[in-house]
């Protein structure tokens, strides 16, 4: 496990990373794609994924790891209540939660952060899981909601996913 010293470390060269690609690429989702192989790579997290708004479901995105469910009805699950709620999940044991939906049995803990456009409408979630109980904690909800406003900051206005 790292130390509290080194995870800030991996956080705060991630962003600078994320600022990098960014800074280069205006196509948001080729950014997305590689804030997402960022995030699985730093931390060889088990499964790094985002799931986008679609009438009334969330639909996957793009994501790192092993294949996952394709399709989330708001309310359910982490997902669809940190969508319909509006807030973040921190998760240590995904069996103490109530409605979790399991899309691969390794998943033990897990993470989930709304992201909103520039307008105040939650547009897509970030789903980090973890094979490991009780892996994610308030700081990385800290160091995600930073990469969560950057991904606010470049939804493009009239973006179609
Ligand atoms: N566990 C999530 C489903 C998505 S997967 O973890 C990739 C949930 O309960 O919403």
């Amino acid at each position: 496990m790292d130390t509290t010293e080194d995870k800030e470390a991996k956080y705060n060269l991630l962003l600078k990373q994320v600022k990098s690609i960014i800074h280069k690429e205006p196509n948001f989702m080729a950014n997305l794609c590689n804030i997402v192989s960022l995030l699985k790579k730093s931390f060889n997290f088990f499964w790094v994924g985002t799931y986008f708004v679609e009438k009334k479901d969330l639909v996957l995105g793009p994501f790192q790891g092993p294949p996952a469910c394709s399709r989330i009805p708001k309310g359910k699950g982490v997902c669809g209540r940190s969508w319909e709620e509006e807030i973040s999940f921190v998760v240590p044991d995904v069996n103490d939660f109530p409605g979790h939906i399991s899309c691969n049995p390794q998943s033990k803990s897990e993470i989930v952060i709304p992201i909103k456009t520039k307008d105040d409408k939650i547009f897509m979630v970030l789903d980090i899981d973890s094979d490991k109980l009780d892996d994610l904690d308030q700081s990385d909800l800290l160091y995600l909601e930073k990469v969560a406003t950057i991904l606010q900051e470049i939804y493009p206005k009239n973006a179609q996913y």
